[in-house]
């Protein structure tokens, strides 16, 4: 919390905070853009061909390039979108515009370089989950014992 107060102190008032307070990508970034808007740019829907559930493919950015420009949040299409003052193209489509905070936030990181660890990674698809799978009739062993075994479940037991 402490360091968002600081950021926005940056942002509203730079002489009175410390410039090198980095925006941490994983802890200030990730969870709004999580919460906001993976539910349509993550892996189940990519509206506008756009995913913003990893660093990388926000740089990769959708239909119409990259979502942003590191150093430059002013020229960056992510900031546009959630600043537009049309309602009917402004990002998130529903539901409150994202806050002051939140769009300082996301504006000091892009312009602080839109910096993510190597680690970053995207959500995982919950339909890989083995759950969602279709179970497989496995290829049976060769047993090394053939002779004992006396159903194809002994061959696994035996190999
Ligand atoms: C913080 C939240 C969000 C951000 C930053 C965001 C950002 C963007 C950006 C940058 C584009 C243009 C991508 C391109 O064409 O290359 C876009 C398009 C789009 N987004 Fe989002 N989005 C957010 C949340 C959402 C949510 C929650 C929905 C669905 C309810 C949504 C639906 C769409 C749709 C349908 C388009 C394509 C049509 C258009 O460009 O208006 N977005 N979004």
């Amino acid at each position: 919390m402490l360091r968002r107060l600081l950021v926005l102190l940056a942002v509203l008032s730079p002489a009175a905070a410390r410039a090198d307070d980095p925006v941490d990508y994983a802890q200030d970034i990730k969870p709004i853009l999580k919460q906001r808007s993976f539910a349509c740019h993550g892996v189940l829907q990519q509206k506008s061909k756009l995913r913003l559930d990893s660093g990388a493919h926000i740089l990769k950015g959708g239909r119409k390039g990259p979502a942003i420009k590191p150093g430059d949040a002013a020229h960056s299409l992510l900031i546009e979108r959630i600043t537009d003052t049309d309602d009917d193209s402004r990002m998130p489509p529903e539901g409150k515009p994202l806050t002051a905070m939140e769009i300082t936030l996301l504006k000091a990181w892009i312009d602080q370089g839109a910096r993510y660890p190597a680690n970053d990674v995207p959500e995982t698809d919950p339909r890989d989950h083995w759950a969602f799978k279709k179970p497989l009739r496995p290829a049976i062993p060769k047993a090394k014992h053939a002779a004992w075994s006396r159903n194809p479940v002994d061959a696994f037991l035996a190999a």
